[in-house]
């Protein structure tokens, strides 16, 4: 597929439905094993990338580009989506360009982990590539590392963990009034590092059940990204939002969201990049050309899977 520009776009698909020869997972671990190689000095290493979300290292050792681009994650804010959108967006080039050079496809995109989908039975494991022994390389399996659960294989997420209620606010954003509805996306508030108990729907779940669930590096934010599920999570949580938006909802339109805050990254190449939420609000534009094979969940059917979801 390519856009008017020429670009492919990348189409992110399911990870516990991906064809039985589909090599999507494998290369992915072959990636992360070489982006962990990488030397904190270059941007495009596994470590730095994660840093960008958050890092219990000491900020004063950190130099001035690292200053400004470690530690800006958003939570509890509108710019929660848009922010880990451009996160993925570049993660998901710099695994792109990584699994080239090591000669695997060309058009690698990032999957997802849908752990809602009530008609897939294994749904609330962990994908099977993130729990074998050895995957993708000799003798280790780069996507496994120490976790509270899933691990063993199976199922351990309840129906409340999965629940897509937040589907059903229709609403962006709401006010930042701690105990009301922050809507879907959040509550309008600039910059905010670090979460607090004023999130949106969809970071309050499953979003951040999600994380505490799964345990381990994916428990806390400085260290989340440190887990290779960490980004098919997220994948999943970018998707809903384009789920959402399929809906019938729309994103803000008010400035202060759209434009209102720069986020600076540096991109697959390495150079200094900044975006504002305007830039991510159309998956397929440059740079981004990606979207989801399945955005048509209808409101009925995420209270349907609720309802099939109770008790199991
Ligand atoms: Cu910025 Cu799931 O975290």
């Amino acid at each position: 597929m390519a856009n008017t520009t020429g670009s492919p776009i990348r189409v992110r698909k399911d990870a516990w439905r991906l064809a039985a020869d589909d090599p999507t997972l494998l290369w992915y671990a072959r990636a992360v094993d070489a982006m962990r190689q990488r030397p904190l000095s270059n941007t495009t290493s596994w470590e730095y990338q994660a840093a960008v979300h958050g890092t219990n290292a000491d900020p004063s050792s950190f130099n001035a580009d690292q200053q400004k681009a470690w530690g800006q994650c958003q939570h509890a804010t509108w710019l929660f989506l848009p922010w880990h959108r451009m996160f993925l967006g570049i993660f998901e080039q710099i695994v792109a360009a990584t699994v080239a050079k090591l000669g695997g496809p060309q058009d690698w995109a990032l999957p997802y982990w849908d752990y809602s989908d009530a008609t897939n039975p294994n749904a609330r494991k962990l994908p099977a590539a993130f729990t074998a022994a050895e995957f993708g390389v000799p003798e280790k399996n780069p996507l496994r590392v120490e976790r509270d659960q899933g691990n063993d294989g199976a199922a351990f997420l309840d129906s409340k963990a999965v629940s897509l209620n937040s589907l059903k606010h229709k609403t962006f954003t709401g006010r930042s009034t701690p105990g009301g509805d922050s809507g879907f996306g959040g509550p309008s508030r600039g910059f905010n590092h670090s979460g607090d108990n004023d999130q949106g729907q969809l970071e309050m779940v499953p979003h951040d059940v999600i994380h505490s669930d799964i345990g381990g590096l994916m428990g806390a934010p400085d260290t989340a990204a440190l887990d290779p599920i960490f980004w098919l999570h997220h994948a999943n949580i970018d998707r809903l939002w384009e789920v959402w938006r399929h809906q019938g909802n729309s994103n803000p339109t008010d400035p202060s969201w759209l434009t209102g805050v720069k986020f600076f990254f540096h991109n697959a190449a390495g150079q200094p990049v900044t975006y504002s939420p305007q830039d991510v609000v159309d998956t397929i534009a440059s740079p981004w050309h990606y979207q989801y094979d399945r955005t048509g969940e209808t409101p009925a059917a995420a209270a349907d899977k609720t309802t099939l979801a109770t008790g199991g």
